[in-house]
């Protein structure tokens, strides 16, 4: 059963690097980080349940953000991950990432094959249902259910 103390709400700040365009008109790079919970922006402090720097991997903040939502809700438990941010902040580079790129995929395919790879590793008799309903957003949802199949009402 999921940790209490790991099923609130949290809130984390992922920090992209300066893009080409930017580096070429001669931008800085602002934040300065302090610890894992804080990031200063010219010298003011902002405290988030984890910031992320620039150099973090898609593995590295799958790892820490969405891995345990992924195995609560495979318990049962409702989970939600939700990116939010100006445009180009790195939504997308987030969520999606480069499809079947092993480092570049973003937190959407990782969900996807963690799901997947506990279905395989799953006794034969268990059938899962996962199903996507109509889209109210851009981005998917799935509802999965599990059904405990008795080995003597199963077709033949
Ligand atoms: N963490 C990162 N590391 C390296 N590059 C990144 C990172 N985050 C974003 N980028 C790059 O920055 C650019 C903008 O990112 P992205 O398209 O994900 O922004 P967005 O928030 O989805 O924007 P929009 O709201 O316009 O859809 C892309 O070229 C992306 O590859
Ligand atoms: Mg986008």
């Amino acid at each position: 059963m999921a940790n209490p103390s790991e099923c609130t709400i949290k809130v984390m700040c992922r920090f992209r690097p300066l893009n080409k365009s930017e580096v070429a008109r001669g931008d800085s790079y602002i934040p300065k980080f302090q610890g894992e919970d804080c990031v200063l922006i010219t010298g003011k402090p902002y405290y988030f349940d984890r910031v992320f720097q620039s150099n973090t991997t898609q593995e590295q903040f799958y790892n820490a953000v969405a891995q345990q939502i992924v195995k609560d809700v495979l318990d049962g438990y409702n989970g939600t991950i939700f990116a939010y941010g100006q445009t180009a902040s790195g939504k997308t580079h987030t969520m999606e990432g480069v499809l079947h790129d092993t480092d570049m995929m973003g937190v959407i395919p990782r969900i996807v094959q963690d799901i997947f790879n506990y279905i395989y590793s799953m006794d034969e008799n268990l059938e899962f249902h996962i199903k996507e309903p109509r889209r109210s957003t851009s981005q998917p949802r799935w509802n999965i259910s599990e059904t405990r199949d008795l080995p003597w009402s199963r077709p033949r």
